[in-house]
């Protein structure tokens, strides 16, 4: 399916490519010529590499935590991913890269359990957890979601905002001493704690987006776009957190990235996905080093 009939609010409609105007580069960086997300589409249709299970166990160092096995996945009737797989170790982290609507959130809906999957199978730790609804796999299954924006409260204080990401926990006072927890860790956000969430800063508030995560002490974290509409030094605060998250918290994260350099920087696994499906998978550093990914995704 081409993404160009479901797509229009950003992407122009420069269908012959390398038209200048309605156009919008990808990834950071310096983009001398900017081509349009249909190009990038195509162009990346081409570079698609054969990949085995093989080789994606291998970057999950033979030991995935997380797996996709041939997802077939969408939105109503609609299929959107078709015959996806992903693996990633415990404490791994891997980023998706891929031009608009390739369907990179999708695959995060889909382990979270937000879409309709037709076929093919997710576990986590061994267990099948592709049925759970996503209350099942936040309370359950130790996977959270990091939304933007639409998981806070502007209404309610940063601290009331904690509390409610531990609204599946039995005893609210869990939630609670998960929330003391989470300010002695994060300073910047205890200072804030009795402000409301409106008034934060866009970098204060994708704090809050993360921490409103982890009350519930998640084992997976899905994170899609963390650096969208941050200015660099909070772009940087957020991939130290997630850096800590996985380093030192042992965290398995799996995000997708615009900013391609970075999210390639930051994860130990890159996959590009292309129209709904992984077109190429190796290291971040292999990716990054992949002069056909530097050419469509890090700008030049
Ligand atoms: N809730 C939805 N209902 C119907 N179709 C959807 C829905 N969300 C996404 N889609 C469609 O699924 C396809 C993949 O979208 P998705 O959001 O996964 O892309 P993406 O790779 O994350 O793109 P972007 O880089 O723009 O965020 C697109 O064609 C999109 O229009
Ligand atoms: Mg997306």
């Amino acid at each position: 399916m081409s993404d160009s009939d479901t797509r229009d609010s950003n992407t122009g409609d420069s269908k012959n490519g390398g038209s200048e105007k309605n156009i919008r580069g990808y990834g950071g960086g310096d983009v001398d010529a900017v081509i349009s997300v249909e190009e990038v589409t195509r162009q990346a249709a081409a570079i698609a590499e054969d990949i085995s299970i093989d080789q994606l166990d291998a970057l999950a160092g033979n030991e995935a935590f997380v797996s996709i096995n041939n997802l077939h996945a969408g939105y109503g009737q609609m299929e959107i991913l078709h015959d996806v797989s992903l693996r990633v170790g415990k404490r791994q982290s891997l980023c998706l890269i891929g031009p608009n609507g390739a369907g990179k959130s999708t695959v995060l809906h889909a382990i979270f359990g937000f879409n309709n999957i037709f076929s093919g199978s997710i576990t986590i730790g061994g267990a099948d957890v592709t049925k759970l609804s996503p209350n099942e796999k936040l309370a359950q299954a130790g996977i959270a979601y990091i939304l933007q924006d639409k998981s806070i409260f502007p209404g309610m204080t940063v601290e009331e905002n904690l509390w409610m990401g531990g609204f599946l926990k039995e005893q609210p006072a869990e939630a609670k001493a998960e929330a003391e927890r989470i300010f002695d860790k994060y300073p910047r956000l205890a200072a804030r704690r009795k402000h409301l969430a409106k008034v934060l800063s866009g970098g204060e508030r994708r704090l809050l987006e993360i921490s409103r995560a982890l009350v519930m002490n998640p084992e997976v974290l899905l994170v899609d776009e963390p650096s969208i509409g941050l200015e660099p030094r909070f772009i940087d605060m957020v991939f130290e957190i997630l850096h800590d998250l996985q380093h030192n918290e042992g965290k398995t994260i799996i995000m997708v990235e615009q900013n391609a350099k970075k999210g390639l920087e930051f994860a130990d696994i890159g996959y590009v996905l292309v129209s709904g499906e992984v077109a190429i998978a190796g290291s971040g550093n292999e990716l990054l080093a992949n002069p056909k990914v530097g050419e469509l995704f890090l700008g030049g």
